[in-house]
């Protein structure tokens, strides 16, 4: 089946593993998790004990600096929009909680430039706006205020434009069109946006770690080419799989389509509405037959979307699995279910937002990591 991932476009049905072949990454196995496992004392996030981060380049590396006492960094990022999805979360989340485990510094990209460079319909002004917008849905997933600096490209250039001229001088159009599939008619700022993508990963003189999905991955490519060059490490990577659209298990949740994502503004009528209407299911077309043949969970979006992200419980997971796939359960419960703990969940998200508009210039500025990297221009 054919699909497309490229950081613009994901398209079809996605077969990871090809991707992973041919993205040339490394599968995330059992030795490696366990060994996560041993240096977070027994600790491992939902997300990687189900697999959704599913791949890697040089984690192996990334840990073997941390036990020798090298430490590393985080860097991740946001192309802001008008409002974000709970796709959209699960990089900021997973990016949490290895900040917990391993109490390291992290760089948070919100591209306010990307974004407006990309689409010839938004403003510089509209772009800008979503960024602080995103920013507290960001700060909300609970980021250590002194470990993590969050900017927006516009507002943070000076400091980084050193490097990323180097970057840039580095990287030539033939590679970079290839990579990206540019072509005679793409503006000269996009062309140029990459180098900016890849200078976070050159904040620290350490290795860099990237949590994002593997629609990312083109850049981090290009960052390995060069990064050695310059006088960094080569970017390490987990990569994570998309959280399927409601719509059914192919391509990723678009805003053009919004009944194919659930945003973290969604008020629980909406919630509920949604996922009773839109959310594909794996299960039978009547009860008796439900009963009879069970669901497939390979294709039912309410499950997955539990079993990924929402339902954190391995025995509660196991027992809705077996279950509903042997038709004890029918797809209305499993969806009321689910419906309950997304509301429960964005409920518990707004709060937090609330309160993160007093913590805003913290992260952008006045935070220990943020006023550190004011005063420093990185070449
Ligand atoms: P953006 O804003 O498109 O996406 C932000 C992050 O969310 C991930 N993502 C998803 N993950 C799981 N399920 C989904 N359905 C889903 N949809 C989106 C993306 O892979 C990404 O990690 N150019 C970037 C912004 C950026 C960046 C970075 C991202 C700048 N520096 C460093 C990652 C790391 C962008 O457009 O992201």
């Amino acid at each position: 089946m054919s699909n497309t991932v490229t950081p613009w476009e994901v398209k079809g049905k996605i077969d990871y593993d090809k991707l992973i072949e041919q993205f040339g990454t490394q599968k995330i196995d059992e030795p490696l998790i366990k060994e996560i496992s041993d240096l977070t004392g027994g600790k491992l996030h939902t997300m990687l004990r189900r697999g959704i981060f599913f791949s890697h380049r040089d984690l192996n590396l990334i840990l073997k600096d941390y036990s020798d006492g090298k430490n590393f960094f985080l860097y991740t990022g946001r192309a802001p929009s008008l409002g974000m999805h709970i796709g959209h979360l699960i990089p900021f989340v997973f990016t949490k909680w290895l900040q917990d485990v391993f109490k390291v510094n992290v760089y948070i990209e919100v591209t306010d430039d990307e974004k407006f460079m990309r689409n010839p319909d938004y403003s510089l002004d509209q772009t800008m706006q979503w960024s602080i917008e995103n920013i507290l849905d960001i700060i909300a997933v609970g980021f250590d205020p002194d470990r993590t600096f969050i900017f927006q490209d516009t507002e943070y250039i000076k400091n980084m434009y050193p490097v990323s001229i180097k970057i840039a001088k580095k990287l030539n159009f033939s590679e970079v069109r290839a990579t990206f599939g540019f072509d005679n008619s793409s503006n000269i700022g996009i062309i140029f946006y990459p180098a900016l993508q890849i200078a976070p990963t050159m904040f620290e003189k350490r290795r860099c770690l990237i949590p994002a999905g593997i629609d990312q991955d083109p850049y981090w490519r290009l960052q390995r080419d060069i990064a050695e060059s310059l006088g960094y490490y080569k970017a390490a990577q987990i990569h994570s799989k998309f959280l399927p659209p409601l719509t059914g298990p192919e391509g990723k949740m678009s805003s053009s389509s919004p009944e194919s994502a659930i945003y973290l503004s969604d008020d629980p009528k909406t919630v509920r509405k949604k996922i009773m209407k839109y959310a594909f299911s794996g299960g039978q077309a009547t009860a008796e037959l439900q009963r009879k043949l069970g669901a497939d969970l390979s294709v039912d979006v309410p499950y997955q979307w539990l079993y990924y992200f929402f339902e954190e419980d391995d025995e509660k997971i196991k027992k809705i699995g077996e279950e509903y796939s042997t038709g004890r359960i029918l797809t209305g419960e499993i969806k009321e279910y689910l419906a309950d703990k997304l509301n429960k969940f964005l409920e518990e998200h707004r709060s937090r937002r609330e309160e993160a508009k007093e913590l805003i210039k913290e992260f952008k500025y006045e935070g220990k990591l943020a006023k550190e990297m004011w005063s420093k221009t990185i070449v």
